[in-house]
């Protein structure tokens, strides 16, 4: 007899959709968070899903035609298994790849635009040291990455590989604000950056310290109070401190 499912698997049963004879994945699966990624992602022929953990970002962007096919990439295969489940209810196992693996190590050189990269739910330094480790294989011409901490490590790692900061917004989800970078392929010097001292600028974002909308002054806001406390004892972070106590003072 076939197990009971939990109530987390019954959020991802499939929709049959008699119109088109074929089951669906229901859109309204994905959080905020992962919404606002997979708008950034825009539309792309090969996704590849670094840290994919359960692959709904995958899924999602294959099941709504974003994405041609995708590539979804973690280290532990628990998730992945899970992701499986997902993708034979979503009749998608043709078209997304489950790859277990460390970083990029497990693909083989991209040639140039073939792949957008996703990596979102991670430190921002964890995804500067995979895609250091695996430049080939990281061929991408758009990659977008969603850090839950230390963004300073993903733009800086951006900004010296030849990649421009082309959108930088947050996504409120109850209390928490989640960042979401999308960085492009584009020659010479990246635009985001100049208007204010570039260390303060990579630690708490060119395109955040420029913008009026009410999320990215929370934001601004809440590490101004975070770097207050920091005050004295973390010399790297003082540029960023020093700025933001300009700003909060008009
Ligand atoms: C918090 S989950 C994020 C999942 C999904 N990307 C999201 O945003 O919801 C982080 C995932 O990264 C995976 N991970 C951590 N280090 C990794 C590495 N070196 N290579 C591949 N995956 C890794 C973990 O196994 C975990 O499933």
């Amino acid at each position: 007899m076939k197990a009971p499912q939990t109530p987390r698997e019954l959020s991802w049963m499939p929709i049959f959709n008699p119109i088109e004879k074929q089951f669906r994945a229901p859109r309204e699966r994905l959080s905020a968070r992962l919404e606002a990624v997979l708008e950034e992602v825009g539309r792309c022929d090969w996704l590849v899903d670094l840290c994919a953990d359960h692959a709904r970002l995958s899924i999602a962007a294959v099941a709504r035609g974003q994405a041609r096919r995708a590539l979804a990439i973690d280290l532990h295969q628990a998730p992945l298994v899970q992701a499986r489940r997902h993708l034979r209810d979503a009749n998608l196992l043709e078209r997304v790849l489950l790859l277990r693996g460390d970083g990029l190590a497990v693909l083989r050189p991209a040639k140039r635009g073939e792949r957008t990269l996703v990596i979102a739910g991670v430190g921002g330094d964890l995804a500067a040291q995979l895609l250091e480790r695996s430049r080939d294989a990281a061929n991408a011409d758009r990659i977008v990455i969603q850090p839950e901490r230390h963004a300073r490590e993903a733009r800086a790692w951006m900004r010296a590989n030849g990649f421009h900061l082309a959108s930088e917004r947050l996504v409120a989800e109850g209390r928490r604000l989640h960042l979401i970078l999308r960085f492009e392929r584009a020659r010479g010097i990246d635009p985001s950056y100049g208007a204010h001292p570039l260390e303060a600028e990579l630690q708490l974002g060119p395109r955040l310290l420029l913008s009026s909308e009410p999320t990215a002054r929370a934001w601004l806001a809440r590490e101004h109070a975070r770097l207050k406390k920091l005050a004295g004892k973390r010399a790297d972070l003082e540029p960023a401190r020093a700025l933001l106590e300009l700003l909060f003072r008009r």
